[in-house]
């Protein structure tokens, strides 16, 4: 049984994933190198709990104990748990040094799950041991909000492990969407052109961001693409559209824009760094 879960990455993703995971009920280690990064998520949990507080959706002691029960590490040795989820930068060398790391200090029945938007659960398991326990677990941003997980079954993942996977996303309560592993997988395939399509407006002078913004969300989107660009990250929307333009030989349909290739060079990240399309 599933019931301690270790979160690799404490970004915009991992901090929202160890949140859910506490909330309803899961031991987590939330790991990351980076200690600004882990300040960060630190803060955004406690806040996003004292909220829950304020709105009298949970207890003085629930906030308390869900809080408690996450163990803010920079260690790997600590990274040691039935489940993990890695939510860390999108490239699949790290992605795969850091689960055979991994693999060294845990059993082989620790279940790797990768939070990945676009990369390849069946490269990953390529160079990983054990590569029936590695599993795809996509979750939406923000995790601690977002219903969906898409759970990502490549060439070698057994049933089981899927299995147990919907599992755990039912104890997260979530929504699991069973996916074959293909590029982008549903979400991010069909969303691409939301964003790309989107930025050649832009781009070609036919209207502005905010006028784009406007009339998605008025005709029942619940965020105008350049909203939801910068909430998710330019850098990894970027590297998406990159893999999905990849994965598809270069199709001009899927062709980063310049746009924003352009705010990902001069760090205009989205809300993480302050600033992206829009000001923060
Ligand atoms: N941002 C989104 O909306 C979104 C949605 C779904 C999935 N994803 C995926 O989730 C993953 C993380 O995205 P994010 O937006 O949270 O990124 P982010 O840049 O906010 O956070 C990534 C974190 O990983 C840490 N990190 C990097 N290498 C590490 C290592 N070896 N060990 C431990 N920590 C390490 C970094 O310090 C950073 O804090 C990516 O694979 C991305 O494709 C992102």
């Amino acid at each position: 049984m599933i019931n301690n879960i270790c979160v690799a990455g404490a970004g915009t993703m991992g901090s929202g994933i160890a949140l859910c995971a506490a909330q309803n009920g899961f031991e987590v280690i939330l790991f990351d190198l980076n200690s600004q990064v882990m300040e960060k998520a630190i803060n955004s949990i406690e806040k996003n709990l004292t909220s829950l507080l304020v709105k009298n959706k949970i207890s003085l002691e629930e906030k308390q104990s869900i809080f408690n029960r996450i163990k803010f590490t920079s260690d790997i040795q600590d990274c040691r748990a039935s489940l993990i989820i890695e939510a860390i930068v999108e490239k699949i060398t790290i992605k795969t040094e850091l689960f055979n790391q991994l693999a060294m200090i845990n059993t082989a029945e620790t279940i790797f799950a990768s939070n990945t938007s676009s990369l390849s659960i069946n490269e990953l398991q390529k160079n990983i041991p054990n590569p029936e326990r590695v599993v795809g677990m996509h979750f939406f941003n923000p995790a601690q909000i977002m219903k969906l997980v898409e759970v990502v079954k490549a060439n070698k993942t057994d049933d089981k492990i899927i299995d147990k996977i919907a599992a755990v996303c039912k104890k997260l309560q979530k929504i699991p969407v069973v996916c074959i592993d293909a590029p982008g997988f549903i979400v991010n395939r069909v969303a691409r052109h939301y964003y790309l399509e989107a930025m050649k407006l832009v781009e070609n002078g036919i209207a502005t961001i905010e006028t784009v913004d406007t009339i998605m969300e008025a005709s029942g989107f619940k965020m105008g693409p350049f909203k939801l660009m910068d909430l998710i990250g330019n850098d990894i929307n970027l590297s998406v559209t990159q893999s999905l333009y990849d994965a598809f030989n270069h199709e001009t349909r899927f062709q980063p824009s310049d746009l924003q290739i352009k705010k990902v060079k001069e760090g205009e990240l989205g809300r993480k760094s302050g600033k992206g399309f829009y000001e923060y």
